[in-house]
């Protein structure tokens, strides 16, 4: 009898399994790299989810993906590194033995993207970040871990920044949504991590003017590609990192830790993704 060795699978676990545009990129690192594996889509319930993650390598998975609305639960079922606790949420599973371990790839999607598009980027002294979020959470872990000497946090809901404040120590200042304009001459770097901007979202409605003329300015959302911000950042001729950047290099790390090869984000996966966004 011939032996066989089954292929290597991840997968995205979801409730509604959304439209991600996850498995479009892991299929195409894997067809690029020549490996054969697979990433399947898994829509799986908030009943079925314990039981699904606790037992990920029995259905067949040697890692995955996790998205709304099971981030929350993922990191409490694994062992999540610094980057998922501090985010409050974890998007990447793997086994190291037979530990299932966690962590949020947001982090260093946000970090790399900036590297990859926007060098130099983190030689200043001030951030400003707009949100409070999970997402919000991601970029300001990233932005201390680099050595930013100090975040400041905008929010509509000041409560929110506050206990961001809270949570990250003294290097984060909460600010108040109204006194944006205020911290704009002193912020070495922007970022949108609110929806604003968002297709079927009102604008975030900042003037940049006031922003140093080496600023860089980074959004989130990618859905459109070019947001008012962007387009208004770009206009003034100052550097940009776009959503669909980070969202490309987010993926890098699961991809690593389940194939065992560190994918490149390529102007060719890049425009996959645009056309696919496109027609969305
Ligand atoms: P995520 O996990 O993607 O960060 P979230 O936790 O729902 O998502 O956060 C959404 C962010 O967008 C929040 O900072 C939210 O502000 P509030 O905390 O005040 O809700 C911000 N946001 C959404 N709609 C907004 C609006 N119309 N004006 C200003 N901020 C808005």
């Amino acid at each position: 009898m011939v032996a066989t060795t089954k292929p290597r699978a991840a997968c995205l676990i979801g409730w509604p399994a959304a439209h991600s545009r996850s498995p479009l990129i892991h299929h195409y690192w894997l067809r690029t790299l020549g490996i054969e594996g697979g990433y399947n889509v898994e829509a799986v319930p908030p009943e079925g989810f314990a039981e699904f993650v606790l037992h990920l390598s029995a259905h067949g998975f040697v890692g995955a993906n996790v998205t709304i609305p099971h981030k929350e639960r993922a990191l409490a079922l694994t062992v999540p590194d610094d980057r998922a606790r501090a985010v409050g949420a974890a998007n990447t599973l793997w086994y190291e033995g037979s530990e299932l371990c966690s962590t949020n790839t947001d982090v260093e999607g946000f970090i790399n993207n900036l590297d990859a598009g926007a060098k130099g980027w983190d030689k200043i002294d001030d951030a400003l970040v707009l949100g409070a979020g999970g997402a919000s959470r991601a970029v300001i872990f990233g932005l201390l871990e680099r050595g930013i000497k100090r975040v400041q946090v905008a929010n509509r809901t000041n409560d929110r920044a506050l206990a961001l404040a809270d949570q990250f120590g003294e290097r984060v200042h909460p600010i108040a949504w109204e006194k944006i304009s205020e911290a704009l001459p002193n912020a070495g770097l922007l970022v949108n991590t609110t929806s604003l901007g968002m297709h079927g979202q009102p604008p975030l409605d900042i003037d940049l003017e006031s922003l140093p003329a080496q600023s860089v300015v980074a959004d989130l959302v990618y859905v459109p590609l070019q947001t008012p911000l962007l387009a208004a950042a770009r206009a003034r001729g100052l550097k940009t990192a776009d959503g669909l950047g980070m969202l490309l290099h987010q993926a890098v790390r699961g991809f690593e830790l389940w194939f065992g090869r560190r994918p490149e984000v390529t102007p060719e996966l890049r425009a996959l993704v645009e056309a696919d966004l496109e027609h969305a």
